[in-house]
């Protein structure tokens, strides 16, 4: 059944989109060919006609050349940076963003092309550009990447778009795609009387290229004397980051990034560049704020909402685990888990005092490395920072102490458990905080899989302790019992996206309005060696479903997870990523990108699609 397109006619800043189009829900692309083509199809577009796309896109098309190539004998690709230079950089985020091709996490790009000392290495598989895009657009125009969208769209190619490569999903890469990467879309510029579409009212925003990371807006803003709802790290990029959702240092204060914008440029399949806001493209503005990166066109440009610089900031330290660090009895263990548990059941009180923060619990041996343990720690350690706006140290001191006594209180033997609180410090200045906690460069180079959950009151608060630390303890299992796994634990929702506005709430999943604290966790398995890099992730995609999922669904059935950091295997990503938001989403994916040229793991309307790691086909499932 063909359905029919309302196409976008007019003008480059377009029109609004007409009525929705009728599908057929079993097969909604039945209409298209079955696979996007790899170079081995005769479909595949000829050089000179690459070499055409080039010339209409000013010049700006670039062919892969990876860059570990120059690890392998006569350099293959004719990689430019030594394979010293790039052995060093391969393990930190900045290196990779730096580069065309490169993810951070390259086990999604299949281990194609790694130096030599990388996680994944193996000496007999070679470089090839295999599970990286075959061309990639430096684009520095919104009209460059519409003609390169709709020029990929009527051949039938796969188009993946990538800001830092970030990813944790893998969603910034694709073999035998074209990559629209918008690090040169690096435009700042702050507007503290900008008109706010539909109003007389003016806004005070940030107008940014979505090519900048979260460093350069963040500073930028500072320098305005503006805050801006960033990330922790500085080497996060705004164009999936907001797409997703966003949570950082203010998220709990103000929303989301995706619920501070007022305006979003965007490049479509069509050929279009659109400018969405409240009144023009609704539908659009609605999906780009919060309904997933990289699959309803190319996002150019955010307008987003800036924030007064905090007068000061607050802020303090929490570390719990065994008062012995070898006393390894069950009583011992399991108080250490009831302590866990009381802090975790605490936060959304703190939090809605205004307090935020974010830190680690570990188990096993996996805090080691980070604490210069010796060994595996009895039960679970916590290490977190909490902070809070506009507050003095005595009213943080007063907020924290109560928490010491209520970990304790219940206790059988307090004295098993040792609890630090540090006094609160102060500072006034918001830069100092921000390259505080990026004191030390992001890291990169390892395997990303991890799975995650939005918790509420009803999942901490409002539960025995003994069933928080049961469920606590049952999500940091480790498929390797004795490595014991890290759970992230960020104070990230609360009254910031739960105050947000109704006008400025997009798609992104409404549980958000009603959760507090965002955990992530690891453990499993992602065997290499054995298994190709696809077949390895499914099947520790298949161990975390049985093993943590599951945990999750019965804990917290009724939440979600945050898209951006998240299992892409989870079997209930509907659900869990995008929620009641979904069904819109999808009519909104099938109007906007009806060839299905962008193409994400999980993402909206792409359970019709599988992508094949192995064969790196993207092939429609039906
Ligand atoms: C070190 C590190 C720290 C992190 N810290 C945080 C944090 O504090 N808070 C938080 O919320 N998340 C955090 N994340 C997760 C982060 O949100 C995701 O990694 C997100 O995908 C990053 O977006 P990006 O544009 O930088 O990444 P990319 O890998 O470049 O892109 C991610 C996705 O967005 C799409 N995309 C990117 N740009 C565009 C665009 N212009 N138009 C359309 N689609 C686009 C891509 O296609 C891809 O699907 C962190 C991740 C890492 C690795
Ligand atoms: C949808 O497509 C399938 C397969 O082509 C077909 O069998 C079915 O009848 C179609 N349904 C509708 C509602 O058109
Ligand atoms: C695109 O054109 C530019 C400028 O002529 C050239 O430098 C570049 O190599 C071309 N890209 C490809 C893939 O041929
Ligand atoms: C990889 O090699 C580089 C260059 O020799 C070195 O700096 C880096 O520390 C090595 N990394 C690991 C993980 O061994
Ligand atoms: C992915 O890697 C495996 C080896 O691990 C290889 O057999 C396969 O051809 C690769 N796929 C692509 C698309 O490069
Ligand atoms: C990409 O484009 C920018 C801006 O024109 C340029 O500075 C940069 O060198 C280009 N990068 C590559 C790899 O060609
Ligand atoms: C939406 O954006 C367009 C383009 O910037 C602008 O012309 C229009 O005025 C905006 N909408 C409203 C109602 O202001
Ligand atoms: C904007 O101001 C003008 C002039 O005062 C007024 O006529 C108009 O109704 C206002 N528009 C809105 C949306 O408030
Ligand atoms: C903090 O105080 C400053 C200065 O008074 C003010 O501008 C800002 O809005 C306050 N921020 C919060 C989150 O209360
Ligand atoms: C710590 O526990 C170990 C093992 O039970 C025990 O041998 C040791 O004496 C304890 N240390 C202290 C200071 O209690
Ligand atoms: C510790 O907790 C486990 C599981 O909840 C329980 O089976 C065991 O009896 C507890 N041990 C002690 C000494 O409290
Ligand atoms: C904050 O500290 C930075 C250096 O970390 C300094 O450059 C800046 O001027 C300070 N800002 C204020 C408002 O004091
Ligand atoms: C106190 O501890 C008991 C036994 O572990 C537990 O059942 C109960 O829920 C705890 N009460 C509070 C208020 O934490």
């Amino acid at each position: 059944m063909s359905r029919i397109r309302i196409l976008l006619v007019g003008p480059v800043l377009g029109l609004s989109i007409g009525v929705s189009c009728s599908s057929n829900s079993t097969t909604p692309y039945s209409y298209l060919p079955r696979c996007k083509v790899t170079p081995s199809d005769p479909a595949w577009p000829s050089s000179l006609e690459w070499q055409k796309l080039n010339s209409s896109i000013g010049g700006s098309l670039l062919q892969t050349v990876p860059a570990a190539s120059s690890c392998y004998a006569n350099n293959p690709f004719g990689a430019p940076d030594s394979c010293g230079d790039v052995s060093y950089g391969w393990g930190y985020s900045y290196f990779h963003a730096s580069l065309p091709e490169s993810i951070d996490y390259p086990i999604w790009a299949n281990n194609s092309c790694l130096p030599p000392n990388a996680t994944g290495y193996d000496t007999s598989l070679g470089c090839h550009v295999g599970g990286y895009p075959s061309f990639i657009v430096n684009a520095t125009t919104p009209v460059q990447i519409a003609t390169a969208l709709k020029w990929a769209s009527d051949r039938n190619i796969r188009v993946v778009v990538k800001g830092t490569g970030h990813d944790l999903n893998g969603r910034s890469t694709g073999a035998f795609s074209l990559s629209i990467w918008t690090r040169h879309l690096n435009h700042l510029q702050i507007d503290n009387s900008w008109r706010v579409p539909g109003s007389n009212d003016t806004a005070q925003v940030l107008i940014t290229g979505s090519g900048n990371n979260w460093g350069d807006a963040v500073l930028y803003s500072l320098s305005h004397n503006r805050v801006v709802t960033s990330g922790v790290d500085r080497t996060v990029g705004l164009g999936g980051f907001i797409q997703g959702g966003g949570h950082g240092p203010l998220s709990s204060t103000y929303g989301l990034a995706a619920d501070q914008l007022l305006q979003v440029t965007v490049a479509t399949v069509a050929g279009d560049v659109l400018v969405c806001n409240l009144s023009q493209n609704e539908d659009l503005f609605w999906a780009l704020r919060g309904g997933g990166g990289g699959q309803y066109g190319v996002v150019t440009e955010y307008v987003l909402l800036t924030y007064p610089n905090p007068a000061t900031l607050t802020s303090a330290s929490i570390s719990l685990a065994a008062a012995n660090m070898s006393d390894y009895r069950d009583t011992t263990v399991n108080a250490t888990w009831a302590a866990f548990a009381q802090l975790m059941s605490s936060f959304p009180d703190i939090m809605d005092q205004g307090v935020t923060g974010s830190g680690a619990a570990f188990t096993g041996d996996s805090a080691s490395g980070i604490l210069g343990l010796p060994g595996p720690i009895p039960g679970v350690l916590l290490s977190f920072n909490v902070w809070a706006l506009n507050i003095t140290s005595d009213a943080m001191n007063s907020l924290l102490g109560p928490l010491r006594t209520k970990i304790l209180s219940n206790m059988s033997d307090p004295s098993l458990i040792s609890v630090d609180i540090s006094n609160s410090s102060t500072t006034t200045n918001y830069t100092d905080f921000f390259e505080a906690i990026n004191a030390s460069p992001s890291t990169a180079g390892q395997i990303s899989l991890i799975t995650s959950r939005l918790l509420g009151r009803a999942q901490l608060s409002d539960l025995a302790i003994d069933e928080v630390a049961s469920y606590l303890q049952r999500i940091m299992v480790s498929q390797t019992e004795m490595h014991g796994t890290m759970l992230t634990i960020g104070l990230q929702g609360g009254p910031g996206p739960r105050n947000v506005p109704q006008e400025r709430r997009g798609a992104v999943n409404p549980v958000w309005r009603n959760i507090y604290v965002h955990v992530i966790s690891g453990g499993a398995n992602v065997d290499t060696i054995t298994s190709t890099p696809g077949s390895a992730l499914h099947k520790a995609g298949e161990w975390l479903e049985t093993n943590k999922e599951a945990v999750f669904r019965e804990w917290a059935p009724e939440t979600g997870s945050y898209m951006n950091e998240a299992n892409p295997f989870n079997s209930e990503w509907k659900h869990d990523f995008y929620g009641t938001s979904y069904e819109r989403l999808v009519r909104i994916k099938r109007q906007f990108d009806p060839t299905y040229t962008l193409s994400v793991w999980s993402g909206v309307d792409s359970d019709f699609w599988e992508y094949n790691m192995d064969s790196g086909k993207l092939c429609q499932t039906a």
